[in-house]
């Protein structure tokens, strides 16, 4: 064999071993982004259904912020802000900004959530009182039995 037609033979199979090794890789790497949420959180209010039914005990730790008026506690398994807005009630909304999906916090001081991204403000019945957003926030229900709290859709 010439050294020319070695070098064509060796050149043609590490190009198909390079390619084959590319697809082979590019293929495994098509589906990772699979969703191992399974929803644990705060009661199982969380995962990906819809529906939100959680009870949770304001007596324990995270949740005793809420024997405070103007505390508040965000459940990261279904953002959801819950808040004691006055001696006797207390309100569950999204903390999801309708607008472009930022959190918003809750702010005592004026008895409203207020979403920082571009400044869209909304009453604590979830209706939106200054812009860009356009939508309300989502209110969900709440029951309160001594200190056990059940806030659902
Ligand atoms: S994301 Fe909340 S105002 Fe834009």
């Amino acid at each position: 064999m010439e050294r020319k037609d070695f070098i064509e033979q060796v050149g043609l199979s590490g190009a198909a071993i390079l390619i084959f090794g590319c697809m082979q890789s590019c293929s495994k790497s098509d589906g990772p982004g699979t969703n191992t949420n399974t929803g644990g959180g705060t009661g199982g209010g969380g995962g990906n259904t819809s529906t939100v039914d959680f009870t949770i005990d304001i007596s324990k730790s995270p949740f005793d912020a809420l024997k405070n008026i103007g505390g508040f506690y965000v459940d990261p398994a279904t953002n959801i802000i819950i808040v004691k807005t006055t001696a006797s009630e207390i309100i569950a909304v999204s903390s999801i900004c309708t607008h472009q999906q930022a959190s918003i916090t809750y702010q005592a001081n004026n008895n409203r959530f207020y979403c920082a991204a571009h400044g869209s403000v909304f009453a604590t019945t979830g209706a939106v009182t200054t812009g860009p957003a356009t939508t309300a926030l989502k209110k969900y229900q709440t029951s309160l039995t001594g200190t056990m709290l059940r806030v659902f859709a």
